[in-house]
């Protein structure tokens, strides 16, 4: 039996996806299902004078209309709405009172006994407003801008502000040659397949069973016990699929409160799914304007940087990551200086997105820097390789590995980078101009206590559990590998159990931190189900491992078996057997405490390669090589498929997609995939994925790294860079539209 854990493994659960037996959030029923369409606030800012749902209540099948006036008791203090990532603010609280703060904030739910009843009386709905002017345009706000403080929230606090080193103004005055830029980056939303949806089933006496797309169980079982004072016995939450989250299904999201007011208020089971125009009224990547000032010797030594960044949040909560840590981070430089403000808009509270802060700060640095090397007249890579560094520049620290070199010299060299006519507007394919462009990427390899619980039955079978979720990316898979290796089992004799509130603890799924964290934890519970198995092998008649020591056994081929002779071996299932044991269960915290004299991160090396009709400003992106450093790649065939998406998503980053508001109203109006564009089949071209091999044994026992995020970082970078290459026209605001080319 080959080792699965780096190889090329389809997903475990491909084949209840496809066949539809994978049941999501919307697709449980009960015999009494009752269905809540949400109404939604048609002004950005004021209170509800009136609101009127005796129309809505006479259609027949309607069952009742909650607004703020007829709902059931909720928590009346801000302690209750927090959950496991609430930035400090108040959180916002779901048909709470009158007042409104964004347009499409929830202000009823029509429940009814199907939903096309309810959706025709959620029409009938009248509401007078009292309206308050809004701001909903960042630009607007940039000088009403605040400082960012030091968030209370520890897991907020992972992303600490980077010190200031040396004097950069006086190092800017006094480089050969400085480089000034403003970037912009709009709003944009996560759009993930799945819709928001919970399917709450009232179990009777105030229990619930609670079906909600999430990419935490577990946190939202704790916000839903806060919100409504529920026992945790009470309340039990299941998430075994998710279509997509990307950041959107951290927070527990606003249609679980509603399903669950419904329910407690009917005493009978409710379904409520939002809308695709609704999940635009959830969180989304916060505009930011960024300013960054390089300054360098003539030879390229990266002697100054500034990097201020102003980024959105709502009226009502402080969300912002570290933009300008990464510029911090990445790049020898002796004297560097940050500001990070927040500008508050009336919307609802901005939210991670696929690799929050660094694929947005890493954007502009590496424009930047591009624009840099072109006033030093300098190639792009060449300059990155001469500030390259091997220190974790924030924190003088060494970092567990860093093999962003080698993620360089393979890309360039897949790319056929070395052909390249530094010169813009130099290469055409026929009427086409041809632009060259790069980009580095860098993220945390972060990591979580976590607890992971393995059951061996002696037919030898395994069962993994974990209340973590698979938001789409391959945990069932990556658990089932992990644990068949170290079981010593054959794939098929696994089977991993996720998204449910009452299994052993697990922090919500973000950060690419859960494939590193799980991994290790199933790996410590394997190893005591292994000591156990030890036991019950050495003490049985005639055993061939009674001289053995703990240390000296491996599970393999499903037997327990000598490192230095593997003939001395037993079966599993006779060491159970002979122990008169029929399961083995063990559950492990690894609480991961990674050696604090290094630091840790995934890096990436991206080339793009653009093509741009001279005539119609037309941007295709033809080619995109990336080269990824993640320490231990778990499969490579998931893995390869995350950095793919996220080579699509970074075009959409670089040229498609934009939230735009109508500043009048404070009213998103793209707020559909019509509108809001992605990245289509057309739109996609040839992309490389490289995994530059990368051993690590400080930053975990299994040397494991994750890639959820690190894919999409340096995608937009690269691609606009290579626009500028083809066109000589630099575009800094994305999306990098045929309009903005042509002015
Ligand atoms: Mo992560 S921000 O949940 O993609």
């Amino acid at each position: 039996m080959a080792p699965y854990i780096g190889t090329s493994i389809s997903r475990v659960d491909g084949h209840a996806k496809v066949t539809g037996a994978a049941k999501y959030a919307a697709e449980y029923n009960a015999p009494d299902l009752a269905y809540g369409i949400v109404v939604t606030s048609a002004i950005a800012k004021g209170r509800i004078r009136h609101i009127e749902t005796s129309e809505a209540l006479r259609i027949s099948g309607v069952i009742d209309v909650l607004t703020h006036q007829n709902r059931p008791e909720m928590a009346s203090t801000d302690s209750g709405y927090k959950d496991e990532l609430a930035p400090d603010g108040s959180p916002f609280r779901p048909l709470y009172d009158d007042k409104i703060m964004f347009s499409g904030q929830p202000i009823a739910l029509v429940v009814a006994e199907n939903t096309d009843i309810a959706r025709s009386a959620a029409s009938l709905v009248r509401v007078d407003y009292d309206r308050n002017p809004h701001v909903t345009d960042v630009y607007r706000q940039r000088d009403a801008a605040t400082p960012v403080k030091s968030p209370s929230n520890p897991l907020e606090a992972l992303f600490t502000p980077p010190k200031p080193r040396g004097s950069a103004e006086q190092a800017l005055a006094s480089a050969a040659v400085r480089h000034t830029g403003e970037y912009y980056v709009p709003i944009e939303h996560h759009n993930p397949m799945e819709l928001y949806a919970s399917t709450v089933f009232w179990d009777g006496d105030g229990k619930l069973t609670v079906y909600d797309k999430t990419q935490g169980v577990q946190n939202v079982q704790r916000y839903l016990c806060g919100v409504f004072g529920i026992d945790p016995g009470d309340v039990r939450v299941m998430s075994p699929y998710m279509g997509g989250g990307f950041g959107s299904g951290l927070r527990p999201q606003y249609q679980v409160v509603l399903a669950v007011l419904a329910v407690r208020a009917l005493e009978r089971s409710v379904r409520v799914v939002l809308t695709r125009q609704q999940m635009y009224g959830l969180g989304y990547r916060p505009a930011m304007i960024q300013r960054i000032e390089l300054g360098a010797a003539a030879d390229g030594t990266l002697e100054a940087m500034t990097h201020e960044a102003i980024t959105v949040t709502s009226q009502y909560e402080d969300f912002y990551r570290q933009e300008t840590g990464w510029s911090g981070l990445l790049y020898k430089c002796a004297n560097a200086k940050y500001a990070h403000k927040l500008a508050r808009l009336d919307l609802a509270t901005s939210c991670d997105m696929r690799c929050p802060s660094a694929a947005t700060g890493v954007y502009a640095l590496e424009c930047a820097m591009d624009e840099l090397a072109v006033a030093l007249k300098l190639d792009p890579l060449k300059l990155r390789l001469g500030c390259y560094s091997d220190r974790d520049q924030n924190s003088e620290r060494p970092y567990s590995s860093k093999s962003l070199r080698d993620c360089y010299h393979r890309a360039a060299e897949a790319f056929g980078w070395h052909q390249r006519n530094p010169q813009p507007r130099s290469m055409h394919d026929g009427n086409e101009l041809v632009g060259w462009g790069m980009a580095t990427g860098v993220w945390d390899a972060l990591q979580m206590p976590i607890t992971a619980r393995i059951s061996l039955s002696s037919n030898g079978h395994a069962e993994v559990s974990c209340a973590t979720s698979d938001i789409g990316t391959g945990t069932y898979t990556i658990m089932t590998q992990v644990a068949a290796d170290l079981l010593g089992l054959p794939l098929e004799n696994i089977s991993v159990k996720l998204g449910d509130s009452t299994l052993p603890q697990s922090p919500v799924e973000g950060g690419s931190w859960i494939a590193a964290s799980v991994a290790n934890a199933i790996a410590e519970a394997c190893a005591e189900v292994r000591n156990e198995l030890f036991r019950l092998a050495k003490s049985a008649p005639g055993s061939p491992l009674t001289d053995a020591m703990p240390g000296d056994v491996v599970l393999v081929d499903g037997k327990i078996a000598s490192k230095r002779d593997v003939n001395r071996a037993m079966t599993i299932t006779d060491a159970m057997r002979q122990g008169m044991v029929d399961r083995i269960e063990r559950e492990r915290t690894y609480n991961a405490q990674p050696d604090e004299k290094y630091s840790h991160n995934t890096h990436q090396a991206v080339f793009a390669e653009v093509m741009v009709d001279e005539q119609l400003g037309v941007i295709r992106v033809t080619r995109i090589v990336i080269a990824v450093a993640a320490g231990r790649i778990i499969n490579t065939k998931t893995a390869h498929s995350q950095i793919m998406g996220a080579a699509v998503w970074g075009i959409g980053m670089a040229l498609h997609e934009e939230t735009l508001i109508d500043h009048t109203f404070g009213r998103i109006m793209n707020a559909d995939i019509a509108g809001y564009h992605v990245p289509v089949n057309a739109d996609v071209h040839d992309i490389q994925v490289i995994f530059v091999d990368e051993p690590d044994d400080i930053v975990n026992p299994l040397g494991i790294k994750g890639l959820g995020e690190i894919g999409i970082v340096g995608v937009a970078a690269a691609i606009a860079n290579a626009v500028y290459h083809a066109t000589g026209k630099r575009v800094r605001d994305l999306p990098i539209t045929l309009d903005k080319l042509g002015r």
